[in-house]
């Protein structure tokens, strides 16, 4: 017997009006990348929202572990990517492992989106090119081989307390023409390198966000607790409470170095004769 039901899926006003819904979609969450991690299954904390609204050309975030960093760093990259067309999106950190663990929040996060988010044209272990020529790329932590990128819209440095000063340097100029954006997330490492720079004397050009282990909803109180009292107060406080402490194998303490420094004492060498 034939069926009196109605088949939706060949209704062209259905479809025209399922076509007029997606479309609507996408212009709101170009505009609101909160949006895109929502379908994408996170949630975004306050603070994870502000970022992804944010359209500070400098950001800085100094976060507690596990506050979420990354991820909201992987949804704002993929937000620029999808919505972005030719933009160029550099992941960098320590190392190519570590850039490559950023990329795959990223290709987490598209695979929820499913199927019809976007067309990649290319996909590698370091690159997803997509169909509207935006690229992502990880980046090796290796100052020799990471020049050559011009034009990036986002530049993201991941564990950026550990990159050290002579890559961030070479990664840098890539936004000079392009007036790109960059994005540095960390927990801190000791008072040094340009992370601790930015944060502390960088000037007004950079947003700065903390977020400590308390501000994280899911990071117990009772666990944090535990975690004090197992390991060393120095590295709790900086892991945890996000302060830039020495580090373990530090011989003195920046403190007592900034102590230690007398402008009355003449150095033992002149500047010329130190420098040969
Ligand atoms: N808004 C959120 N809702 C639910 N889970 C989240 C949210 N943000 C992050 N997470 C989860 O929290 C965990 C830690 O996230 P992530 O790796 O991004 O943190 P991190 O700060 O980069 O950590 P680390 O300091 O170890 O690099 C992951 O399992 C991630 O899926
Ligand atoms: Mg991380």
């Amino acid at each position: 017997m034939l069926s009196t039901k109605q088949d939706n899926s060949s209704n062209p006003l259905l479809i025209q009006a399922a076509r007029n819904l997606i479309i609507r979609r996408q212009k709101e969450e170009a505009h609101n990348p909160a949006m895109l991690a929502k379908r994408a299954g996170v949630e975004p904390d306050a603070w994870q929202s502000d970022l992804l609204r944010s359209a500070a050309k400098q950001v800085i975030l100094l976060c507690s572990r596990q506050t979420g960093k990354s991820t909201v760093v992987a949804l704002v990259s993929l937000h620029e990517a999808l919505y972005k067309a030719n933009s160029l999106v550099l992941l960098l950190s320590p190392s190519l492992r570590q850039s490559q663990e950023i990329g795959r929040k990223v290709k987490d996060a598209l695979a929820r989106l499913g199927p019809e988010a976007a067309i990649i044209r290319e996909e590698s272990a370091l690159k997803l090119e997509f169909e509207n020529n935006s690229r992502i790329v990880c980046l090796p932590g290796k100052e020799a081989t990471i020049r050559g990128f011009s034009g990036v819209s986002l530049l993201v440095v991941d564990e950026a307390a550990r990159v050290p000063d002579e890559l961030y340097q070479a990664v840098r100029p890539m936004l000079a023409v392009s007036g790109g954006r960059i994005i540095l997330l960390s927990t801190p490492f000791g008072k040094r390198g340009f992370f601790h720079h930015e944060w502390t004397e960088g000037g007004a050009m950079w947003q700065r966000v903390k977020i400590t282990a308390h501000d994280c909803p899911r990071i117990s109180r009772g666990w944090l607790e535990q975690e004090r009292q197992s390991i060393p107060n120095q590295v709790f406080r900086c892991e945890y409470l996000c302060e830039f402490t020495d580090t373990v194998d530090a011989v003195f303490s920046y403190e007592d170095i900034m102590r230690a420094l007398d402008s009355d004492v003449k150095p033992l060498f002149e500047e010329d004769h130190a420098a040969t």
